[in-house]
């Protein structure tokens, strides 16, 4: 699932962005649907890219061009190794909460007791200790969720491709993994494309938003957020953001997270 296709390094490359995941021009069509249409987005390293765009416009088929599971039908896509938190977790039902977070250490060759102690610590973290044991079918939609995403962050990939990892969380929840997330990625940068219907998670977490149009998925817009992390959701700049963002989606003639059709809607 992940293929390491970073630049070979020759010699320092004096004023090179250190892009480590980069879109050209991808167009991607299941049949008659055109998902993404020229699609160019970069990540340097270490930044967090946002992407909103109304339901259908692309989002999932973007993050798993990233990830190696699905090819261009024109442009090209290049990554540093990435992994995918999929929108639907695929944990193992057959496994405890730990023996999915885990999962990843063990396919790396660490040992069961290493690889259980490190899931362990990071479960607590994403606030789920005392759910160690528990089966994935004994588990709300939110906690399988931070399952996923603690074990999504154990295969120790530089690129993260987080596809609405917080949706399922009630706002208090989401807000604690917001400020963890933020904490983790000071502690150990990575590079991240995050999916989100949520333009003030967006603006939270991101350093750029890109915006998409409804299908098919075109970049419509780019925002950078300046701010430093931690930022509050009332910072002015992030209000800002979000405003942009949304006006963005509005004009490209979409609503955020609704189901309107990209249609023929003159002027
Ligand atoms: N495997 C597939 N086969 C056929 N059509 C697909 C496939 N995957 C995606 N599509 C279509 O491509 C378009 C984009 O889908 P995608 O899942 O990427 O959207 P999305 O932005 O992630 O939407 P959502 O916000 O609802 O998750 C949709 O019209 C979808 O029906
Ligand atoms: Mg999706």
């Amino acid at each position: 699932m992940a293929t390491d296709l970073e630049a070979p390094v020759e010699g320092p490359r004096p004023g090179a962005d250190e892009a480590e995941v980069e879109l050209l021009g991808v167009t991607r069509t299941f049949g008659p649907v055109t998902a993404l249409d020229g699609v160019t987005l970069r990540a340097a390293r270490h930044e967090v890219v946002a992407v909103v765009g109304a339901s259908g416009s692309g989002k999932s088929t973007l993050l798993e061009l990233v990830c190696g599971l699905q090819a261009p039908d024109a442009g090209s896509v290049r990554a540093a190794r990435a992994v995918l938190m999929p929108q639907r977790d695929q944990l193992l039902p057959w496994l405890d909460a730990l023996g999915n977070a885990a999962l990843p250490l063990r396919l790396q060759g660490v040992g069961k007791a290493q690889a259980r102690e490190r899931a362990h610590a990071l479960l607590r973290e994403v606030g789920l200790a005392g759910f160690e044991r528990a089966k994935v079918y004994e588990l709300s939609g939110g906690m399988r969720q931070r399952v996923a995403f603690a074990r999504t962050l154990l295969a120790g990939a530089p690129v993260l491709c987080l596809d609405e990892p917080f949706g399922a969380l009630d706002a208090i929840t989401r807000a604690e993994l917001h400020g963890w997330l933020t904490e983790v990625l000071a502690r150990e940068p990575r590079t991240v494309l995050l999916v989100t219907h949520d333009v003030e998670e967006a603006a939270v977490l991101a350093d750029r938003v890109v915006v998409l149009s409804p299908r098919p998925g075109r970049v419509v817009a780019e925002i950078a957020v300046e701010t430093p992390r931690p930022r509050p959701a009332t910072a002015d700049e992030v209000v800002a953001v979000r405003a942009r963002a949304l006006e963005a989606l509005a004009a490209a003639g979409g609503e955020a997270g609704g189901a309107r059709e990209a249609g023929g809607e003159p002027g």
